[in-house]
């Protein structure tokens, strides 16, 4: 990096304030660009190579779906930013013994600090909404054990507790300022957003252009969902105009969050993509229009924008997911979101390198650099301390 550069950025005031008022809240997504390493498969590549992979991608920030110990192990010392889960399948336990859940901490996160950077734990997957409606009561239970278990250990200051949340809250999303919870959903949401906003944890979604699209095709318009070219659409009550469904999909959120009286809290992403392959009847599953959704995903993402209804935050998504997973149940594109194949290959070509020697991209995303914003943090931070000594400029 240029010294005249440094300096730009080093004397801009906001960033002579960053590092201190980052010291004082939890951050579990330091940069824009994350990814989902689903491992529901028996023939992908092991933690250890999906390490190098990574670093590649220059992908820093990682959530996986359990607390896998191989995974954390491969990624001790790597820098790596992982989100650890907790699944579905534990939530009674976790939400009926306190005991238990400072136990799972102690196993599965306490015991791999520092040298594996767990940064957040996600308490269940898509919960409320689900099918399984004996689970929704023991959501908060379980977070609240969850926190105080990190709390206890003195890890609540590094750790950030969530849960992901899919489209099924909601009871409406069209236009994006009509959004809400569904009434059956907001008695369980409401104390869950209190909690989340007492600790400062994010609203976690999982946003499919693809599933709105897929769900009536007739209606919307492709391109709209693969952020190419359209008129968009226009949202009266908000006065705004929306040119990708992504970020219509994330000020729907927004407005069923003021609308249950939290104006304050962040929407995160943490699940997005489009599958390469589908049914007969999952109509836009194929390679030619995942590649333009992930590469214009990531060019989205490059810009570190808000989206219209919040202009100042900063649009933050994981990708769902590093590789196609052919165990998994349901339709045929849910084996097929992989950003690579089996094989440790690329799925299609969005300008990263796959695992083989020969596989190379021919892509270059010029205006793309995602160099993970806690490096340059630390490097901020040292400049910092350089400055307060009067040794530079
Ligand atoms: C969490 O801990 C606090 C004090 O440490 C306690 O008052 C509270 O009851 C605990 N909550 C749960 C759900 O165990
Ligand atoms: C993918 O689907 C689109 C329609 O969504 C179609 O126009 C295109 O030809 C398909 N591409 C391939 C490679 O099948």
């Amino acid at each position: 990096m240029a010294n005249h550069i440094v300096c730009f950025h080093f004397f801009h005031p906001l960033f002579l304030f960053f590092p201190l008022i980052a010291s004082l809240t939890v951050q579990a997504f330091t940069g824009t660009y994350g990814i989902n390493y689903g491992r529901i498969a028996n023939n992908i590549p092991s933690p250890d190579e999906v390490v190098p992979l990574l670093r590649a991608a220059k992908i820093k920030n990682v959530r996986i779906y359990d607390a896998d110990h191989s995974v954390l192990e491969a990624f001790s010392g790597t820098g790596l930013e992982i989100v650890v889960g907790l699944t579905n399948g534990q939530l009674q336990d976790m939400s009926a013994n306190a005991d238990h859940a400072l136990n799972w901490v102690k196993d599965n996160v306490q015991s791999f600090l520092p040298g594996t950077h767990i940064v957040g734990i996600a308490v269940g997957n898509e919960v409320l909404g689900g099918d399984d409606l004996s689970l929704w009561g023991d959501l908060l239970g379980a977070v609240k054990n969850i926190y105080n278990a990190t709390k206890k250990l003195h890890l609540d200051d590094r750790i950030e507790i969530s849960t992901a949340n899919s489209f099924a809250v909601f009871a409406n999303s069209y236009p994006p300022s009509s959004c809400k919870f569904k009434d059956n959903v907001r008695q369980y949401m409401k104390p869950l957003l209190e909690f989340f906003s007492q600790i400062g944890s994010p609203f976690c979604l999982n946003a499919y252009p693809f599933l709105a699209y897929i769900s009536d095709p007739d209606q919307i318009d492709i391109n709209y969902a693969l952020f190419k070219p359209t008129k968009g659409i226009y949202d009266p009550e908000f006065r705004l105009h929306y040119d990708n469904m992504l970020d219509a999909q994330i000020d729907a959120a927004y407005a069923a969050l003021e609308d249950a009286g939290f104006h304050k809290m962040e929407v995160i992403v943490t699940e997005t993509g489009w599958a390469s392959d589908g049914d007969q009847n999952e109509v836009g599953a194929n390679v030619s229009n995942a590649r333009t959704y992930n590469y214009n995903l990531r060019k989205r993402l490059a810009k570190k924008k808000g989206t219209p209804h919040r202009p100042k935050n900063v649009v933050k998504a994981y990708i769902f997911a590093i590789f196609n997973e052919n165990s998994k149940p349901g339709p045929t594109s849910e084996r097929n979101f992989g950003l690579y194949k089996a094989d440790g290959s690329i799925s299609y070509d969005i300008g990263f390198h796959g695992l083989n020697a020969g596989d190379s991209s021919h892509l270059s995303l010029k205006n793309i650099i995602n160099p993970g914003l806690s490096r340059s943090y630390v490097m901020v931070f040292f400049l910092y301390a350089l400055i307060l000594l009067n040794f530079w400029c």
